[in-house]
């Protein structure tokens, strides 16, 4: 290998330490202030987070059409989805070390509960899948297992307005990644009919 190839892959493995460092901030203040017994509504930071990173996932497509390719923000996609789930493991965690398991029992009858529940399920098989291993031995059936982000989106959403208190966040998340995936879909359109 030469000098400058071990150069790039050198600033290419940092701008990524950096990124996962970026997203995992968040959660290591929430980690380090709840070990400081400082009061904060964990559960819904940690949703919120999980959420956010979710809508951030699925605005780099439509992005891309507006801006121009992003490359480098296309090819670590994957990585915004992998910290949406770290956040809701998070959110399950924080939830889960208040609850008896009566309250988790009874969280399958409630319906807006019972959306996250469904929601972090499809989300497991999705971010074992992320990395470039699974990628490569999924081949084309990558692309049909990950379209489920779609439907885990709207479940996402249900349970988010349902359950959540900051609902205008919920609300206004939405309609942004609502308008551009339209946006995107009728440019889609418009090119095939054309
Ligand atoms: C895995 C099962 C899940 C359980 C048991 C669960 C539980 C909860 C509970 C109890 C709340 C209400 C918090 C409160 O008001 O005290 C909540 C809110 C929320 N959860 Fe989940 N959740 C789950 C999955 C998910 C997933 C998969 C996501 C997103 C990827 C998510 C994102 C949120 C959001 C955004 C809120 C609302 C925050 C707010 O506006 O207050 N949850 N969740």
């Amino acid at each position: 290998m030469t000098d400058s190839t071990t150069e790039g892959l050198g600033a290419r493995n940092r701008a990524r330490l950096m990124l996962w460092a970026a997203m995992a901030a968040p959660g290591a203040v929430l980690v380090v202030l709840g070990l400081a017994h400082v009061k904060l509504p964990y559960t819904n930071l940690t949703g919120l987070l999980a959420g956010l990173f979710l809508a951030l996932t699925l605005l780099v497509t439509p992005l891309q059409r507006i801006v121009g390719p992003l490359p480098w923000l296309k090819s670590r996609r994957r990585y915004l989805g992998v910290a949406s789930f770290g956040y809701m493991v998070l959110h399950l965690a924080v939830w889960l070390a208040k609850a008896n398991l009566q309250n988790v029992l009874q969280s399958f009858t409630r319906p807006e509960i019972l959306l996250g529940w469904l929601a972090g399920a499809i989300m497991l098989p999705l971010a074992v899948t992320s990395f470039d291993g699974a990628v490569r031995a999924l081949g084309r059936r990558w692309k049909a297992l990950h379209r489920w982000v779609y439907p885990m989106a709207v479940l996402v959403l249900g349970h988010w307005l349902w359950a959540g208190d900051w609902k205008r966040t919920g609300i206004a998340t939405a309609v942004i990644v609502i308008a551009l995936e339209l946006w995107r879909y009728s440019q889609f359109r418009g090119r095939a009919t054309r």
